[in-house]
């Protein structure tokens, strides 16, 4: 196809024509022809004066009726909707009725209604529900919604409240009004895991996590998540549910983590099913966070939704940061920001770095599934972390509060997000909302100077040019700061410096000594600090800080120096580096969780990232043999020590999913995989044998893999395995994790003929191809074999599934920073995806930006 994509602008909005009052669907299930019946009940809509066609989206439909006012018209076809002349449309409010037929069991794009193991689903977001009828599919269109499922399944559901079933049918309605992105449907032979919630105002709830016979056993944890966040929401932002039931399903087809369809949230069964024996405590960490991410847009995205698409990240951003602090309430709350800092930089300052880069509110786009990103998600969440910062605890809540009064029942912009801001505080955000328009991560420079016992902070921001954006103005940056003195007593605790200028100074007075500054505490913003230290400094921090985040953070900097010099000097590793994350491993009086954090070396397309960043080409291979040299001299420094760590740190007692537990099992298995090093895996292989959930069991096997043993512990895992997907998914990944680099793609192809390896399951393709292009120096090897495997792969899947062809596709996004060589292979498979015939607009859109 030659033909030019379709651009969509965010500046050309406009309501539409028409409003839909109410919507009554009919389904007639059948995997190859299912029926739907649609009543539309329209009106003109006022902001639009004057007589317009009526304008429905739909794909892939066959039309088997079409009615207006009971007056059967025949309607211009075309392959994205139908249009109907305004001479056949009566003046008022009128009735349109169609009938659709479609085949859910063919449909491999996971997108619309579908079928997962012989279960029913849909996924509407963004735009799936044109794939079910023909509708006004923008999210500014809302609606009341009446379904009736006709299927002989025994388990029937749609959004909102059951009303009435009998044998072969179920009603629902859904009282409150939706754009078409939040609908779903699923049917299906599901048992229930059912609890009940009681609303602070005594509002009785039936919940239900709805999965396969057989996994009613594994939903306990994501159940308490649920009531935990429910209880959570209303305490700290007195949001309430307004449901009678709420439902979740678990299907295990699932492009994406989960979507929050009012009142039935459909979920990636990775998400939902957990047990001490087949999760991982991040696996627990991540239901959790997820479970109350889909909760918490019941009303930060149902009740208040999006104008447009461009404003995604008003639901998406805001609903993250409402995650993050959720987790951070469950949880520690300093291991949690680490977590989510160290997510952002590997993924969003890796996308803000790159040909990808995009604002938190992009201002076009062709497929609107590309921008489901860190982007718009994870800086989305910074951009309101700041905001929080600069109006401080009590201005937030009021404001949060006058957002939720004023916009209810709303499909709402970033204008209107950054008003209620406005009236509720009394200051002019004009500067601030640069955040949404400009792409690329900032850098801030320091200066400092000490004179007179005045000590004086100067910063220069500055943005490298994006996609489109050449220069940049500058922006408010909210800089917390603490300063200690030179025996490591906190002398001014964390204060706020508002940064607007491109160039600002910031002088405190009274200071007995030269300080040693804390700068960015708690990541106060998403960017990069360029701050050269010597590393007594670091360490210095590292040791004293009182603020966690910068803590950890010191020790992060310093690693990354010892890292960057070994690769660009030669260096060998440095005992100041390894004397300081000594102290911190063997300090009993710290976090466990926090020390597993220290002892984690950066990762090597984050100090691909990181070299880049100096002005210098990363070389993929000698960063993978510099880290791995770092935790062969840190399985050296820390000696035998590690024994007694891992001895201490096994108390025996039952498995609990708690944080707590989940710390000292990351402690553990971090000195276990350290040990391996030395002793070449025996105490790992103990560790796998006796393991007594899966994060030890994988956490054991990881350590052995990563040493070249465990050859005997892959077949036993996968003898023991083999009948769980969920698992065996994490069996492919580590492997191709912890591959050699000149053997990852060869280990590709092995995986990939195995009978088990299902590419049309997004999960396992994620876990195989998504793997090796996870795999830095695998996937960026010189042969060239990491980039044509995966391209051979996105080819492959694409026809059938284009939106995980295209996210996958992502991994191509780094080309630009490395050597001609490397460049060039990238390239030419990037142009190889782009000359391939019938390319989808989703894969294409992302190769064409990719390479522009
Ligand atoms: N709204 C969902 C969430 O954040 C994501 C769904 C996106 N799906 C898609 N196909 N683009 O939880
Ligand atoms: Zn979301």
């Amino acid at each position: 196809m030659l033909d030019a994509q379709k651009t969509i602008h965010l500046a050309d909005y406009q309501p539409f024509t028409h409003l839909v009052e109410r919507v009554e669907l009919t389904f007639r299930l059948a995997p190859g022809a299912t029926r739907v019946l649609a009543q539309l009940h329209l009106a003109p809509n006022p902001a639009r004066p004057g007589r317009h066609p009526l304008r429905l989206d739909g794909e892939g439909l066959r039309l088997v009726a079409c009615a207006v006012a009971g007056q059967a018209v025949a309607p211009a076809l075309d392959d994205s909707g139908l249009t109907i002349a305004p001479e056949d449309l009566p003046e008022g409010p009128f009735l349109l009725e169609t009938e659709v037929e479609i085949a859910p069991e063919a449909n491999t794009a996971l997108e619309g209604l579908y079928m997962s193991k012989g279960m029913y689903c849909t996924q509407c977001e963004a735009e799936g529900f044109r794939k079910i009828t023909y509708y006004l599919d923008r999210p500014d269109v809302m609606s009341r919604f009446r379904v009736r499922i006709e299927s002989d399944l025994p388990v029937l559901l749609s959004n909102g409240n059951p009303t009435a079933n009998g044998q072969g049918w179920a009603e629902w309605d859904d009282p409150w009004p939706k754009p078409a992105y939040l609908f779903a449907l699923v049917a299906g032979d599901l048992r229930a895991h059912s609890a009940d919630f009681t609303t602070a105002s005594g509002r009785k709830v039936a919940l239900n996590i709805w999965v396969r016979p057989g996994d009613e056993d594994r939903c306990a944890y994501a159940m308490d998540s649920l009531i935990r966040s429910m209880r959570w929401d209303e305490e700290v932002y007195g949001r309430e549910y307004d449901l009678d039931v709420f439902n979740i399903v678990a299907v295990d087809d699932f492009n994406m983590g989960a979507m929050e369809n009012k009142g039935l949230n459909i979920f990636n069964s990775r998400y939902v099913l957990a047990s001490p024996e087949t999760a991982t405590d991040d696996d627990y960490a991540r239901i959790e966070a997820i479970i109350a991410h889909e909760y918490f847009h019941n009303w930060t995205g149902n009740r208040i939704t999006c104008r447009d698409w461009f404003q995604l990240c008003l639901k998406e951003g805001l609903t993250v940061f409402r995650d993050h602090q959720f987790s951070g309430d469950m949880r520690s709350a300093a291991v949690r920001r680490i977590e989510e800092v160290v997510a952002l930089r590997a993924r969003q300052f890796r996308e803000d770095a790159g040909p990808l880069a995009h604002p938190v509110r992009p201002e076009s786009f062709v497929e609107i599934n590309n921008f489901y990103t860190a982007t718009v998600y994870e800086k989305g969440s910074e951009v309101i972390a700041m905001l929080k910062t600069l109006v401080g605890d009590q201005g937030y809540k009021r404001a949060l509060d006058l957002y939720f009064d004023r916009h209810d029942g709303d499909a709402a912009t970033i204008e209107d997000w950054l008003n209620v801001f406005e009236d509720a505080t009394g200051r002019d955000l004009s500067q601030f909302k640069l955040w949404y328009s400009q792409a690329g991560t900032p850098r801030l420079q320091v200066a400092e100077d000490w004179q007179d016992g005045v000590y004086t902070l100067t910063f220069t921001q500055s943005t490298p040019p994006t996609p489109g954006q050449p220069e940049k103005a500058p922006r408010v940056i909210p800089i917390n700061v603490g300063l200690l003195n030179p025996n490591g007593d906190e002398v001014v605790p964390t204060i706020m410096l508002e940064m607007t200028q491109e160039r600002q100074s910031f002088r405190f007075q009274g200071l007995a000594a030269r300080p040693v500054p804390s700068i960015l505490r708690g990541f106060s913003a998403p960017v990069v600090l360029e701050r050269e230290a010597p590393p007594e400094e670091r360490a210095f921090l590292l040791a004293h800080d009182t603020d966690p985040f910068n803590k950890w953070e010191a020790g992060r900097a310093l690693a990354k120096d010892v890292m960057a010099a070994m690769v660009l000097q030669d260096a060998p590793p440095s005992p100041a580096w390894l004397d300081a994350v000594a102290a911190v491993a063997f300090d009993g009086g710290l976090d466990p969780a926090f020390r597993a954090l220290c002892l984690r070396l950066p990762a090597e397309d984050d100090m691909a990232q990181t070299i880049h960043a100096m002005g210098r080409i990363p070389d993929p291979a000698r960063i993978h043999s510099a880290r791995r040299a770092m935790a062969g001299a840190l399985a050296i420094r820390l000696g035998e020590g590690l024994v007694q760590l891992c001895r201490d740190l096994d108390d025996g007692a039952e498995f609990s999913p708690s944080a707590e537990q989940a710390g000292r099992r990351a402690l553990r298995l971090a000195a276990l995989a350290l040990l391996a090093r030395r002793d070449g895996g025996k105490l790992a292989a103990e560790a796998f044998a006796g393991a007594r959930s899966m994060t030890e069991e994988i956490g054991a096997l990881a350590a052995l893999l990563d040493v070249g043993q465990g050859a005997a512990e892959l077949q036993v895992f996968a003898d023991r395995w083999g009948g769980d997907a969920n698992v065996m998914d994490k069996w492919f990944a580590l492997q191709l994790a912890l591959a050699e680099p000149g053997e990852a793609a060869e280990l590709t192809e092995r995986l990939t003929a195995r009978a088990d390896f299902d590419w049309k399951n997004p999960n396992r393709f994620r876990s195989v191809v998504g793997a090796l292009a996870a795999n830095h120096a695998g996937f960026h090897h010189l042969s060239g074999r990491g980039y044509r495997v995966v391209a051979d792969w996105l080819l492959k899947l694409d026809p059938l599934n284009p939106q995980t062809a295209a996210r996958v596709s992502t991994a191509f996004e780094t080309w630009p920073r490395y050597d001609a060589a490397r460049r060039k292979l990238a390239q030419a498979e990037l142009e190889r995806i782009l000359a391939a015939p019938d390319l989808s607009g989703d894969l294409r859109e992302m190769a064409g930006r990719m390479l522009a």
